[in-house]
């Protein structure tokens, strides 16, 4: 084992230990390891959290007992002193004083992965896929059942909304313009997702009647892009899917004039109250009860369904040489021709 790789290796195990309380842990040292930790050398404090670890921490192999999950990034990660004794690598904690530096923002649900070194450059990031195939013969020939098998894949592989795609739309003037959006609906008509129709999006909509989504599963290194014509869905549709939104999003479709300019956050708070106070009662929602009369579906909020005339579905490959079967609707409609592209 090269002295680079006994860093990394004890790096490692600090790493596991960080943000937990002030512990020990040991491990059994590399052979003919060169590299020497005196008591002064030490990983992490100091840099805002830079070891912190959201994950489940466990004691290395030496250690008796399991740490519990540390405060993410705060000021008191604790500094690690590595020393080597005679059998064992030993690593101690010691918490820091509060750091000047600010915290970190908070993390997510989806950084629950290791992070990264914050210092690597932009253009270092990538990634090597693997060699699982996108394959002519085992796709389904119809893309909306092919979207929905991959569809599948990403749940049970635990995506974190699966359904979360770009919507990509072009102004009267040719603007182009892309935001996120969650797709509520799929079937043989098209691709269905909800929103204000007074927003930006629905502007370019109502100009250009047609969009794009692309869908980016990580987890799968699989992405799908979709193109095609959009329009609103039936009126009944969008009050079907708004009675099944939760009380507080039913309000606040109500409370937001999407995409128009609000001089601070407390005009939609005060919209927020104002409808809470009427819908709920004086309580307002904090009373932990239900709505006290029926909350209707604003009309200028709803649904649009993307008919798709394109649907591409891409496999990261080793080395850049990637997997694309792109599907076209045929002239007349009635079937796809499937293609495969280069990368
Ligand atoms: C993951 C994610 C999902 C979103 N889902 C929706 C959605 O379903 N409908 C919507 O109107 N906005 C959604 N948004 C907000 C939009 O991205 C966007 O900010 C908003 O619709 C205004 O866009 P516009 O000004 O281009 O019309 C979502 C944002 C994210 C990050």
């Amino acid at each position: 084992m090269s002295a680079a790789q006994s860093l990394g290796r004890i790096a490692a195990a600090a790493t596991r230990l960080s943000g937990a309380c002030a512990g020990v842990a040991s491990f059994a040292p590399p052979p003919l390891c060169g590299v020497r930790f005196g008591g002064s050398g030490s990983f992490g404090g100091g840099g805002g959290g830079a070891l912190s670890s959201r994950r489940t921490l466990s004691r290395g192999s030496g250690g008796g007992g399991v740490c519990g999950v540390g405060g993410v990034g705060t000021s008191s990660s604790p500094r690690w002193d590595v020393r080597r004794t005679s059998s064992r690598w030993v690593a101690t904690a010691t918490p820091l004083p509060p750091s000047p530096s600010p915290p970190p923002p908070p993390l997510g649900t989806m950084a629950a992965a290791a992070p990264a070194d914050a210092t690597k450059s932009i253009s270092d990031f990538r990634e090597s896929y693997s060699e699982t195939p996108l394959d002519e013969a085992t796709v389904d020939a119809d893309p909306i059942a092919q979207f929905r098998a991959w569809f599948d894949d990403a749940v049970r592989a635990g995506v974190t909304e699966p359904n979360a795609m770009c919507l990509s739309t072009v102004s009267a003037a040719g603007t182009p313009a892309g935001r996120y959006v969650l797709l509520k609906g799929v079937d043989e008509r098209g691709f269905v997702w909800y929103t204000n129709y007074t927003s930006r999006k629905a502007a370019d909509l109502d100009a250009v009647p047609a969009a794009a989504l692309t869908f980016w599963w990580p987890e799968l290194e699989r992405s799908v892009r979709i193109e095609g014509g959009a329009a609103r869905v039936p009126a009944a549709e969008s009050d079907t899917y708004f009675a099944s939104r939760p009380p507080g999003s039913r309000l606040g479709a109500w409370a937001s004039d999407q995409s128009s300019p609000a001089a601070d956050r407390g005009v939609m708070e005060a919209r927020m109250a104002a409808l809470e106070a009427e819908y709920y009662g004086p309580a307002g929602a904090a009373g932990g009860g239900e709505p006290i009369k029926d909350i209707p579906r604003p009309p200028h909020w709803g649904g649009y369904r993307l008919t798709p005339t394109l649907v591409e579905f891409w496999k990261g490959r080793k080395s850049r040489v990637h997997d694309r079967l792109c599907y076209k609707r045929e002239a007349g409609g009635e079937g796809w021709t499937m293609t495969r592209l280069q990368p």
